[in-house]
């Protein structure tokens, strides 16, 4: 009878309070297959892997992405702060990957006195680097492309979930824990294949924290936004986890000098959240003197297909009016110029001469005085 109210007690607080980690029971690479992580059950002082089923491809072909769990002293995982680390929700946005594999082979080397935990998903869509491209391909109806960037926090498939709304659903809910695993969430990006940048964020500061999180970045450009639904950042944001998303370099191309720079930014952040044992008893005071705060984007786009002479580099400031672009036909002949429709800095602008109607030709920040851009647009 004791036994019997004790096995009614957990089941009643298992389906209360949370799930134990579910292991499938297979094995890939070496690496323990997982439906559910629950971070009581990992490891502490140690750092582990797990593969997270996430899905099946038409065939029934299993999906698994790579987890990463870093878990410190036993107490921390209550008393410490849980950052997320992610990388590669689009699959051609590859220096973040090597960002998150660089954070935790160096917490291998702290995990003895961690004081909280790291998790980390350096491919969120192997999927899309297999197709070498950015978007998450689903196969019925003839084929389409899914940004998984939009889909958060996923649909389950009991509710009718396609493949990405599953992926998404599964590591919003399985690793993420429906947030309650997370306290702050770092989103690693580069942008699309074809343009460049150098290092800027999207942060909306109307949650407390992540004014803090961007400055400690010292990107290049900071840009103030209210967020894109659907986004991970967004969806931590709108759940009160504080989180930004960080764009860095070009896709498809492991920038040395831009991954020191975000690894750098992860560290301070460790610091910060009291996650590693603090140098200093003062706060880190970030160095913005090279950073250009904004609320406002505008892109350029061009009214033709052909190809684009940039009159400006990314990180140039620009006057409005200031010629930014040309775009010429195939024999040359220039078709039309862009100018820049305000005084602000061009932050990121194609890579690719390539360009067809209504492509960008190059994106200017700079402060909309429209009242409506006061927590940032883009126009
Ligand atoms: C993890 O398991 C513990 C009990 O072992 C439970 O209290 C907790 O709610 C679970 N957490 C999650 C996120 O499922
Ligand atoms: C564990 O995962 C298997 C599939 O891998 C699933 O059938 C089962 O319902 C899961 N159990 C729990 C408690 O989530
Ligand atoms: C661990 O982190 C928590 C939360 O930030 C903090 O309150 C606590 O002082 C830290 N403990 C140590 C030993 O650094
Ligand atoms: C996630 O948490 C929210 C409340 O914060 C709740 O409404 C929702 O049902 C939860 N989702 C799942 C899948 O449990
Ligand atoms: C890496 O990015 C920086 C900053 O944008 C740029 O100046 C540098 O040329 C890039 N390095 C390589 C090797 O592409
Ligand atoms: C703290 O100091 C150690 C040893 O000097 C150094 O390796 C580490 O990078 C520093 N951490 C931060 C966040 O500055
Ligand atoms: C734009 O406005 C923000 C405050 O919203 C300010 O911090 C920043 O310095 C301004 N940037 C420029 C270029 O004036
Ligand atoms: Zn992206």
């Amino acid at each position: 009878m004791q036994f019997l109210t004790s096995l009614f007690v957990s089941l009643a607080l298992f389906g209360a309070t949370g799930t134990a980690t579910n292991f499938t029971g297979d094995v890939v690479n070496g690496v323990p297959v997982i439906s559910y992580l629950n971070l009581s059950d990992v490891p502490t002082r140690s750092v582990s892997r797990y593969y997270l089923r996430v899905g099946e491809l038409s065939g029934g072909l299993p999906v698994h992405i790579p987890v990463f769990v870093a878990r410190g002293t036993p107490e921390s995982l209550e008393s410490g702060k849980k950052l997320s680390l992610s990388a590669a929700i689009h699959g051609d946005e590859l220096n973040g990957v090597r960002v998150v594999q660089r954070i935790f082979a160096q917490l291998e080397g702290q995990v003895e006195s961690l004081n909280g935990t790291v998790i980390g998903i350096p491919t969120v869509n192997p999927m899309g680097i297999y197709l070498n491209q950015r978007n998450y391909f689903t196969s019925h109806n003839s084929g389409w492309l899914t940004n998984i960037n939009r889909v958060f926090p996923g649909t389950a498939a009991v509710d009718g979930g396609s493949l990405p709304e599953l992926l998404a659903y599964n590591i919003w809910n399985n690793v993420w824990a429906n947030k309650s695993q997370v306290d702050v969430g770092i989103d690693l990006h580069t942008p699309s294949s074809g343009a460049e940048t150098s290092l800027w964020c999207y942060a909306d500061f109307r949650l407390p924290y992540v004014e803090r999180l961007a400055k400690l970045l010292q990107p290049d450009t900071l840009k103030i936004d209210p967020g894109e639904p659907g986004s991970i950042e967004t969806t931590f944001v709108s759940n009160s986890i504080p989180s930004i998303t960080v764009e860095m370099g070009l896709a498809k191309v492991w920038n040395a000098s831009l991954i020191d720079r975000v690894y750098d930014f992860v560290n301070r952040v460790l610091d910060d959240l009291d996650i590693v044992p603090s140098n200093s008893t003062q706060a880190y005071s970030p160095d913005l003197s090279k950073t250009y705060i904004a609320t406002t984007f505008h892109d350029s786009v061009s009214t033709y297909g052909g190809f684009v002479e940039q009159l400006v580099t990314v990180d140039e400031p620009v006057t409005k009016g200031q010629p930014i672009a040309n775009i010429r036909n195939a024999f040359g002949d220039i078709l039309e110029t862009i100018y820049s429709p305000e005084t602000g800095k061009m932050f990121q602008s194609p890579q690719d001469p390539s360009i067809e109607p209504g492509a960008s030709v190059g994106q200017i920040a700079y402060n909309s005085t429209d009242p409506e851009c006061a927590d940032g647009c883009i126009l």
